[in-house]
């Protein structure tokens, strides 16, 4: 079987702290896509929460600040999956079908991450929630950009105010960080990429990773 056909179908997640490098990383995983002879037409890019027009406004509900009125932690886990729910059912799974390949900046793992190891919820909780909202559908290969919480949030200043989720205490990422790298460690099809390299590495750790998991298809 050709890479081409090989990769038609796949679902490629990327998963780290803020500005571990995600967005970053993604062209470098539509340059190795392409390397490989998939047309950027055969490619989709998602991002979480958001990606369709209902999922980006519950995207905005959880950026809000409110002076008079906190979000719940259950209340921004539901409404996480409930954005990643009609991501999953009105982008992702038609692309899949489609034989595209989709690259995820984030996906499931963040919610484990941020509102499981975060914010405290019971892990077994949000899995509960992922298999009523998801069942068994996941990434079939998962980079996670691997970071120093205060590394990433230096990098993410660089762009401009932090928002609410980014101002959260730096324990709140260490914990979030223990969480993707116990994932990591579990998953058979996940990597566990040092994002604290400079750009060229962090590219070439990548691609290496990507070729190692295209011969094992
Ligand atoms: N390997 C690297 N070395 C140094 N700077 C980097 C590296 N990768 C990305 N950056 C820079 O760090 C900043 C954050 O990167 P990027 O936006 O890709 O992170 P992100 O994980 O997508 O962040 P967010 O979670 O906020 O979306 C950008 O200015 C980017 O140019
Ligand atoms: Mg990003």
């Amino acid at each position: 079987m050709s890479a081409i056909q090989k990769l038609a179908g796949k679902f490629i997640v990327i998963e780290g702290l803020e500005g571990a490098g995600k967005s970053t990383a993604i062209q470098y995983i539509q340059d190795w896509l392409a390397l490989q002879g998939v047309i950027e037409q055969n490619i989709e890019l998602t991002r979480e929460p958001g990606g369709t027009t209902l999922a980006e406004k519950m995207r905005e509900i959880v950026k809000m600040d409110v002076a008079d009125e906190q979000l719940d932690d259950k209340a921004e886990l539901l409404i996480m999956y409930a954005a990643r729910v009609q991501l999953v059912e009105h982008k992702i799974k038609p692309a899949l079908a489609a034989d595209k390949v989709v690259i995820g900046d984030r996906h499931n793992w963040s919610s484990l991450a941020y509102q499981g190891g975060g914010r405290g919820i019971d892990l077994q909780l949000i899995n509960d929630i992922k298999q009523v909202a998801l069942g068994d559908f996941k990434a079939d290969f998962t980079l996670f950009l691997d970071i120093e919480p205060e590394l990433g949030l230096s990098r993410a200043r660089g762009r401009g105010e932090l928002d609410r989720i980014e101002r959260l205490a730096i324990d709140f990422f260490n914990r979030s960080r223990a969480v993707f790298q116990q994932l990591t460690e579990q998953e058979k099809n996940a990597v566990c990429i040092d994002a604290s390299q400079g750009f060229d590495q962090v590219k070439e750790s990548i691609h290496r990773q990507l070729d190692i998991w295209l011969a094992s298809l």
